[in-house]
C-alpha cells in the first residue's frame, strides 16, 4: 500500500521522504492556504514535487469543466510527478475525462459514495479520493465504503487506484490495509504515530542500559 503525505507543510514532506517513509504528496487548497503564506502556489508546488519521488496531487480551484481543465493543463506542468485533483461533481468529471485523454494523472476527491466511485473509475480517473474521516464525522461508515469501492473495482477490474483520505487515526490505515485500499494519505501527526510504540522505546533504553553496564566498546 502506497503511503501519501497529506500535508503542503515542505519541513513535515521532507523530513518524512528524506526518511524513505512516503510515496507521494496530496494537498488541497485548505492545506496549501495554510501552508503558503506569502509564497508563490506555483513556486511551493514545484519545491514538494522535487521534495518527492512520487505522485503530487495539487487541486484545482475552478467549478467549471473548461476552467479545470486549463488550471489542470498548467499545473501538470509544473513538474511531472504533478497528478491534478478535481471534485467529483459533474464538471469534474467531464474534465477527468479530457485531462486523462491528454494524458494527465487526476485525482478525483471529494468521494463518499461507491457509486460516485463507480462514475470515477468510468471517467479513467488514476486515482479516487473516498473521505474516511469526514464520513465518520456524521456518524456513518467510512471504512465501509472502502470496502465496496474495492469490491465494485476487483469486479470490473478497474485500474482507478483507491486512496483512501481524510483520514484520522492510525486505526484508519490498518484497516485500509486490511481491506487493501492501493493508497492512504496521511496528516503528519499521523505518520508520526504509525512509528512509535512504548514497547520499542523501553526495548532499545534497556539494550542499551545493559550494553553501557559492561562498560566495553562494541566494535
Ligand atoms: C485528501 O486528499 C484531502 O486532502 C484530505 O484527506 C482531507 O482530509 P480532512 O477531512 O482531514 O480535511
Amino acid at each position: 500500500m502506497k503511503i501519501f503525505l497529506d500535508t503542503a507543510d515542505l519541513e513535515e514532506i521532507r523530513r518524512a521522504a528524506e526518511a524513505g517513509l512516503i510515496d507521494g504528496v496530496t494537498t488541497n487548497p485548505s492545506l496549501l492556504a495554510k501552508a503558503a503564506g506569502d509564497r508563490n502556489p506555483r513556486e511551493l508546488f514545484r519545491e514538494i514535487a522535487e521534495a518527492v519521488a512520487g505522485p503530487v496531487s495539487a487541486e484545482v480551484v475552478a467549478t467549471d469543466a473548461a476552467g479545470m481543465v486549463a488550471e489542470g493543463e498548467q499545473l501538470a506542468q509544473i513538474h511531472p510527478n504533478i497528478v491534478v485533483k478535481v471534485p467529483l461533481t459533474e464538471e469534474g468529471l467531464r474534465a477527468c475525462r479530457t485531462l486523462r485523454s491528454r494524458g494527465v494523472g487526476v485525482n478525483v476527491t471529494l468521494c463518499f459514495s461507491p457509486l460516485q466511485a463507480l462514475l470515477a473509475a468510468k471517467a479513467d480517473a488514476t486515482f479516487v479520493s473516498p473521505f474516511v474521516g469526514r464520513l465518520d464525522d456524521v456518524s456513518s461508515d467510512g471504512m465501509r465504503l472502502i470496502a465496496q469501492i474495492r469490491e465494485i473495482y476487483d469486479q470490473y477490474a478497474f485500474e482507478t487506484e483507491i486512496l483512501v483520505a481524510s483520514v484520522r487515526h492510525p486505526q484508519h490505515v490498518v484497516e485500509a490495509a486490511l481491506l487493501g485500499a492501493d493508497c492512504v494519505t496521511l496528516p503528519p501527526s499521523v505518520l508520526w504515530q504509525m512509528l512509535r510504540h512504548p514497547l520499542t522505546d523501553h526495548g532499545v533504553e534497556a539494550f542499551l542500559r545493559d550494553w553501557k553496564a559492561l562498560g566495553k566498546p562494541l566494535l
